[in-house]
């Protein structure tokens, strides 16, 4: 059993958390925990399909339910240290009896001195009911951390009696970080399986597995993409600070060797159809990391606790895929009406609550990146330092960028020609943004093309701008509300100055 857990363990224990609900899959490993933990304590288990059971030998010892169960044992923390060890006993937890003992156990547990006992729930299902909301500490155990990833890879070199270079053991003990002990030896044993050895190509194995993991649980999309930092016009600032990040990415093992904090995250903030999303998928090109996306609206769910429960698990499954992008888009829309009192906002605001803390905390490689058009109604914590290595804030494209954009999408659809003037276009597409650009240049092909021309001239594309409503004309009263939030925050220009 690995010291972390156990350590967190007894930490909590001392710090006489009553009941410790414990997600996971595999009962026997967290028993051991408890067994080190609790070597002086007296261990009681109730199993769902046995009553009640011997912790150390397992043999049923009474046929009982669980109200039984707690009626029976209660009184034991009087006369010495107590661990009840409750297993699946997550469908019990809506019965108000249940609810109250277990209440009753942890205030005796809390509150008076000569009593002792300590609730271990073992259920893969997490079910917290309101009441006992303040009792209950949830604890998911630790991923391990990469000297432990190290020491399980090399337990399985020797024992299968293989050589792996000590080049590759490094390489692939980063990409098995996020994963649990099981899911690695599971890994290196198809690995092992597929050639006999584990090489430097098993690389792309581990991430093909780490995919799965999501795909089954449904509560994360993989978002596939051919967009790259290429194909983003302009944000030069933006792009020079991820290039950065990047070359941290690339680098991680020595990167944190050598000192540097791991990324955590950036936020994109501004107008509409500017590059924003493009940005997300940049970055996870740039990272050559896979990019995930995090919808807040496909987690909510419709039972107590639930969504908070999604959320939970869609992080924790976030970290199995590290590194990797987490990208939530239009955040401001998936935590909407957070803060506002009563109903439905109450689990958003919890939501948000839980997401601000683990960025908080968090220690891992999964660099979120967050989109946001209006933040006027995001709470200001939100955008504290600290828990985003920086906000920065995408303007309208200025001169210089609406000529590179549109550069970019003529030369995209191979159409671009030393002939095209770009000091009138830029003139004339003064308060047009990335997509208004992009539409320009799609229209002026079409129209090439239905009137026959090879090339396309100033002329024509000149025309287009003069069709095209610009985003400043359609949404202008919008576009003055987001400058005027902007301006309270300490945010950075994604764009350099503009040098026309
Ligand atoms: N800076 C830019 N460079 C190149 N294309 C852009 C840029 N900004 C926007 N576009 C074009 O407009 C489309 C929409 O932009 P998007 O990134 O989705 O905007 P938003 O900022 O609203 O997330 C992009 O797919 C791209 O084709
Ligand atoms: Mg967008």
């Amino acid at each position: 059993m690995k010291r972390s857990t156990v350590n967190i363990l007894a930490s909590y224990i001392d710090a006489l958390h009553p009941i410790i609900y414990i997600n996971h899959f595999d009962f026997k490993v967290i028993d051991d925990a408890i067994a080190h933990v609790g070597e002086n304590v007296k261990c009681v288990e109730f199993n769902n399909a046995l009553g009640l059971v011997d912790f150390k030998t397992k043999s049923p010892m009474q046929e009982c339910d669980l109200e039984q169960f707690l009626k029976l044992t209660m009184d034991d923390g009087f006369e010495q240290d107590t661990f009840l060890v409750l297993k699946d006993i997550h469908g019990e937890l809506n019965n108000p009896k249940i609810i109250a003992l277990l209440k009753r156990i942890a205030e005796n547990n809390l509150y008076n001195e000569s009593y002792n006992t300590t609730i271990f729930i073992l259920s893969e299902i997490t079910v917290i009911p309101r009441e006992l909301e303040n009792y209950i500490t949830v604890f998911d155990i630790p991923l391990p951390i990469t000297s432990e990833i190290l020491s399980i890879i090399n337990d399985f070199v020797s024992d299968m009696d293989i050589f792996v270079e000590q080049e590759t053991i490094n390489d692939i003990t980063l990409s098995f970080k996020g994963l649990n002990e099981f899911q690695i030896r599971q890994i290196l044993n198809l690995a092992y399986q597929d050639g006999g050895c584990i090489d430097q190509d098993d690389k792309l194995l581990i991430l093909k597995e780490k995919e799965q993991f999501i795909k089954k649980s449904g509560m994360l999309e993989i978002v596939n993409f051919t967009e790259n930092i290429d194909h983003i016009g302009g944000l030069e600032n933006l792009k020079e600070w991820l290039a950065r990040k990047a070359k941290v990415f690339a680098n991680l093992d020595k990167a944190i060797k050598f000192g540097v904090d791991v990324p955590k995250g950036i936020m994109i903030i501004g107008m509409p159809g500017c590059g924003k999303s493009l940005t997300a998928k940049a970055t996870a090109s740039l990272f050559e990391i896979p990019l995930v996306r995090l919808d807040v609206g496909r987690l909510l769910g419709k039972y107590v606790g639930e969504s908070e429960e999604n959320m939970r698990k869609a992080l924790k499954l976030s970290e199995a895929i590290s590194p990797c992008v987490l990208w939530i888009d239009e955040i401001e829309k998936a935590f909407a009406g957070v803060g506002g009192d009563g109903g439905g906002n109450d689990v958003t605001t919890r939501l948000f609550g839980q997401f601000l803390t683990w960025m908080q905390e968090k220690e891992n490689t999964v660099f979120i990146v967050a989109t946001a058009n209006d933040i006027s109604r995001m709470p200001p914590e939100f955008l504290r330092k600290g828990r985003f290595d920086e906000l920065f804030f995408v303007d309208l494209p200025n001169g210089e960028e609406r000529r590179k954009i549109l550069d970019i999408h003529l030369k995209k659809r191979k159409k671009w020609n030393k002939g095209i003037d770009s000091i009138a276009l830029i003139k004339e597409t003064v308060g047009f943004n990335g997509a208004d650009l992009e539409a320009v240049v799609k229209d002026t092909i079409e129209m090439a093309f239905i009137d026959g021309k090879e090339m396309i001239t100033t002329e024509d594309l000149l025309k287009s701008v003069k069709d095209t409503k610009s985003i400043s004309s359609t949404l202008k009263e919008k576009i003055k509300e987001i400058k005027s939030t902007i301006d309270k925050i300490d945010i950075k220009p994604a764009s350099k100055e503009d040098i026309h």
